[in-house]
């Protein structure tokens, strides 16, 4: 029955080779994986896609070829994007703690060694998430079982992560800083010291909180840059909000007609007011389920592990190097009811073109293959959402569902990683 969404075993590899994030590698490449036929390269920055030849070639920019320009934040979030809802409730930006949040995203001290910033899992040129990997490598290699979400907008979203367990932004920084498999640090207190030893800080927190770094300020500055990420006014927002008929192909149109009689909107929501294409729920659309019955077909069967230590080079390995892969419940981990099993939050859908791979486990590289997913009506299983369900869409149908979703690439996103990239890289 997979068989219709699966492709041969590790037919999908990665970009990131190395003897470091092998043990990462091996497990995400068993994951869903996509039509062969698709090999468009996705947005900014690198792809994985062509891995698994040896005529791949990387599009990954050198650090140092990157040259950071200022881009007004604080004048963006005063007057949101066309296309974004109002913000509730009369919100301000302080200019001080956003630059303070944005160097502290790029600090690579926050990790228990050194070596991993908030960046460097939510890369600003690849839409502030990863395009390289379905889920990213944490401290000294260690397996992260979810994929990294793009930060876009961030400010709207109720419940954070895939399973919505955290309800702010400045609470939310203690999930990767403490995380074993992330950024690796022991307690809240080792965190502040480290920071304090720096010496780089202390003035401007004082500066702009008239305390010192604490365990609220520091989330607070943090978010303070994230809720400045703000992006909309794409060719889809020009044309539906902002009447421009020009702004958009027909074929977005045909494919936002499509999207608006298939039950997507019902989820990926918008109305008068603004899209954010996301309603604030959990939903089981059968990506958890797949995942989770693959996993087990895999530990019956004690199959070799396919290693891909370079484009095009795989060996096999008959001994189990890889720690089995944690299960993933989805909402239920967050709540504790049954029927939460397999639950995600609805992503946003602006910036999708961009922010590759796709769903809570990165099990799709494109567009064209969450369509196909869809397509196929998920997965049927008990729980699953019965709005997930086969559709009779024809290839110009897929097609134009794809224009769609690439016309709601914002127009400030090159500015938002110029902009980022003004941060130094906090290093010892
Ligand atoms: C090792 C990679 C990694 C690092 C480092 C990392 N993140 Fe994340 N981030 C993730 C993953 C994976 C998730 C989703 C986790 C989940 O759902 O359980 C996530 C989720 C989030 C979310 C929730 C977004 C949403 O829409 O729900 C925010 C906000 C966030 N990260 C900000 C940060 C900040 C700030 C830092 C630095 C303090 C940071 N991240 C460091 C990988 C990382
Ligand atoms: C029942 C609610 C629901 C419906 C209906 C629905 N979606 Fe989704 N969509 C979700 C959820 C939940 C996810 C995330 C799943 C996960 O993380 O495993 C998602 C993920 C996606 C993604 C990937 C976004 C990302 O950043 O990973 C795209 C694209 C998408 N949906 C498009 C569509 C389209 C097009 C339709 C209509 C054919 C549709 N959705 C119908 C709930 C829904």
């Amino acid at each position: 029955m997979f068989k219709r969404v699966l492709a041969p075993r590790s037919t999908r590899g990665l970009t990131l080779a190395g003897a470091a994030a092998l043990f990462c590698l091996t497990t995400v490449t068993t994951v869903l994986a996509q039509p062969a036929a698709i090999h468009e390269r996705i947005g900014q920055g690198d792809s994985r896609i062509d891995y698994d030849s040896t005529s791949y070639r990387s599009d990954s920019k050198s650090l140092a070829s990157l040259t950071g320009e200022a881009f007004d934040l604080i004048a963006l979030f005063e007057s949101a994007p066309l296309g974004l809802p109002p913000l509730l409730d009369a919100q301000h930006l302080d200019p001080g703690i956003v630059s303070l949040g944005r160097r502290l995203f790029f600090d690579r001290r926050l990790s228990f060694n050194g070596t991993l910033s908030c960046a460097m899992c939510h890369i600003p040129e690849q839409g502030f998430t990863q395009h390289e990997l379905s889920t990213p490598v944490g401290i000294e290699g260690r397996f992260v079982k979810r994929n990294a979400p793009a930060l876009y907008n961030v400010v709207y979203r109720q419940r954070l992560f895939h399973d919505g367990r955290e309800n702010s932004l400045a609470r939310q920084i203690w999930g990767p800083l403490l995380a074993r498999n992330e950024m690796g640090n022991p307690s809240v207190g080792s965190v502040l010291n480290r920071l304090a030893e720096t010496g780089e800080y202390a003035a401007d927190f004082v500066a702009a909180f008239d305390t010192d770094i604490n365990m609220l300020t520091l989330g607070q500055a943090l978010a303070e840059y994230q809720r400045a990420l703000l992006s909309a006014d794409s060719p889809f927002d020009r044309w539906y909000y902002g009447g421009e008929s020009a702004a958009v192909e027909a074929t977005v149109k045909r494919g936002f007609t499509l999207f608006m009689d298939n039950d997507c909107v019902s989820c990926h929501q918008l109305d008068d007011n603004g899209a954010l294409f996301a309603d604030g729920g959990f939903h089981d659309t059968g990506v958890g389920y797949i995942d989770a019955v693959l996993r087990k077909q895999k530990a019956r069967k004690r199959e070799p592990h396919r290693l891909q230590v370079a484009p095009g080079v795989f060996i096999d390995v008959d001994t189990d190097v890889v720690p089995p892969r944690p299960s993933d419940l989805g909402r239920y981990e967050a709540t504790g009811i049954s029927a939460d099993r397999w639950k995600y939050s609805t992503p946003s859908l602006r910036n999708v073109a961009i922010t590759a791979p796709y769903m809570h486990n990165g099990a799709f590289v494109s567009l064209a293959a969450v369509i196909e997913f869809y397509a196929m009506g998920g997965e049927p299983h008990e729980g699953q959402d019965e709005r997930i369900r086969a559709r009779d869409f024809s290839a110009q149908d897929k097609a134009d569902l794809v224009a769609f979703l690439e016309a709601l690439t914002g127009s400030n996103v090159d500015a938002l990683a110029a902009d980022a990239r003004i941060a130094p890289i906090g290093d010892f």
